[in-house]
């Protein structure tokens, strides 16, 4: 099964902690960040692991994390010229997930359980979360930081990013499992105001044509992509150990 794993961008809101780094080589408790989102894929079963990041950093990002061996796993890594947001990187990944149903992480998301979805049972398209698009929610108390979805009868109609008056009281979180017609949407996409080419039009697009579905999660869950998340992320994994990767070499 094929993942994606989201490392680029400028990490312009941890400066000067990125001054000179790429964010998702900060550490977070024990393992640099970039490693939570890996394992998280591997855990249910991801071996193929696509790794996009920025021109600057590919070479540290390369040398950190290799060719996989060491994670049980293959690295295929894409580079993002510019930082023109989330669904620009994916769209980086289309030759690499060819005609399979793939599993997005965010670099910089950091969970303290593997996800509360049968990935099986999506990528068979044999069930009710089969499909076309799935993500994760989190119930959080300031929904102005992330995308928030309008719910109608437990049913997603649309996802806001960063709305200045929340529809509800949900963060969409940075786990997006997509059918390859993704690409499709990403190329009809306008940037946003903030330049961007945002997952939440993409994961709208799928709302609007009534194919998409959601779980929600109920362990922690932190964004650590600013420097309040950052610290968070930080306390909250500093006791989090994947036993199956070792901590001294
Ligand atoms: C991004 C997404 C947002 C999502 C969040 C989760 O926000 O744009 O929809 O809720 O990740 O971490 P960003 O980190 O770019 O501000």
């Amino acid at each position: 099964m094929k993942g994606v794993v989201l490392a680029g961008g400028t990490g312009s809101r941890l400066f000067p902690l990125t001054k000179v780094t790429n964010k998702h080589l900060l550490p977070v408790g024990r393992y640099p960040m970039i490693y939570h989102p890996i394992m998280r894929l591997k855990r249910v079963g991801c071996t193929e692991i696509a790794i996009v990041t920025s021109p600057e950093h590919m070479g540290d990002v390369v040398n950190l994390l290799g060719s996989g061996f060491r994670f049980g796993v293959d690295f295929t890594y894409r580079v993002q010229d510019q930082s023109g947001g989330i669904a620009q990187a994916m769209g980086l990944c289309e030759n690499f997930t060819g005609s399979d149903s793939f599993i997005v992480m965010l670099g910089d998301n950091i969970l303290a359980d593997d996800f509360p979805i049968d990935v099986t049972e999506f990528m068979s398209g044999s069930t009710t979360i089969a499909g076309k698009a799935h993500v994760l929610l989190k119930q959080v108390p300031d929904p102005e930081r992330y995308g928030v979805p309008r719910l109608l009868d437990d049913t997603i109609v649309e996802v806001i990013e960063k709305p200045t008056h929340p529809p509800s009281n949900y963060s969409v979180i940075g786990v997006y499992l997509f059918d390859p017609k993704v690409y499709d949407i990403i190329r009809t996409l306008e940037p946003s105001d903030r330049g961007e080419l945002e997952i939440s039009d993409v994961i709208s697009h799928y709302a609007q044509t009534k194919t998409l579905s959601h779980g929600v999660v109920r362990g922690w869950w932190g964004d650590a992509g600013t420097l309040e998340g950052y610290q968070e992320a930080n306390s909250l994994a500093k006791d989090l150990v994947y036993e199956e990767i070792p901590v001294s070499e």
